[in-house]
């Protein structure tokens, strides 16, 4: 099944709540939150607080992408708060098996995230944790990015892998998807689609739903 993860990194901060629930109610199923910590990426964006806040407005998954140094630190914090699954970057972590394995004990999906210069096959000894895998295709840190074309082969090869692997594992790309290039992206392989300023800028319910609309095929 195809899924759209909704960024709310575009959302506006003021209508976080209202956003949600329009994006949600036109068919978005996840909600994507970027947690950002101004060492692994330059910004800062918000933590555990906004998300046990944005919990009380919605059911919708909430898909948290930690772009943070050692995550394990924080894994157990986000969960309680309300995330459904917590996604790590594989440069970020020390010891990234022990990461997802805490991620999973503490009852949260998986995920695993690649920023666009690594090497797709520094995944495969992962594969038994992970529930879902995260292609990054823009630099991680930033909304309103351009797509790396060059992504879209790591995309396949992800696909590739995980079909061999005979595993059931979800694709999700993150970075400057729009509705110009979403087919391409998940006929490449993808079934989580994130995004942000193609969803909130503009009529959220009309974006959100010409999505759903591709994704549905
Ligand atoms: C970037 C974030 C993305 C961002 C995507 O580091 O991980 O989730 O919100 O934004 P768009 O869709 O605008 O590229
Ligand atoms: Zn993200």
């Amino acid at each position: 099944m195809n899924i759209l993860a909704s960024s709310i990194l575009a959302a506006d901060v003021t209508k976080f709540g209202e956003e949600i629930n329009t994006t949600v109610a036109n068919g978005a199923k996840y909600i994507h939150v970027d947690v950002m910590d101004g060492v692994f990426v330059p910004k800062l964006s918000y933590g555990q607080c906004v998300v046990k806040g944005l919990r009380k407005c919605t059911d919708a998954v909430f898909d948290v992408h930690l772009m943070v140094v050692e995550p394990i630190k924080y894994v157990e914090d986000f969960r309680l708060m309300g995330a459904d699954i917590i996604t790590v970057h594989l440069e970020a972590c020390t010891d990234v098996k022990m990461t997802l394995l805490k991620i999973r004990d503490c009852g949260a999906k998986a995920g695993l995230s690649i920023k666009p210069e690594t090497p797709v096959e520094e995944i495969r000894p992962y594969l038994d944790y992970v529930d879902m895998i995260l292609i990054m295709s823009v630099e991680p840190g930033l909304g309103g990015q351009k797509y790396i074309d060059a992504s879209t082969e790591r995309i396949a090869q992800t696909r590739k892998m995980i079909n061999e692997s005979g595993m059931d594992i979800d694709v999700e790309v993150d970075g400057g998807v729009y509705l110009g290039n979403l087919k391409t992206i998940l006929d490449a392989g993808a079934n989580v689609i994130v995004s942000g300023s193609a969803i909130f800028n503009g009529n959220v319910a009309e974006n959100t739903r010409k999505f759903v609309e591709i994704m549905n095929g």
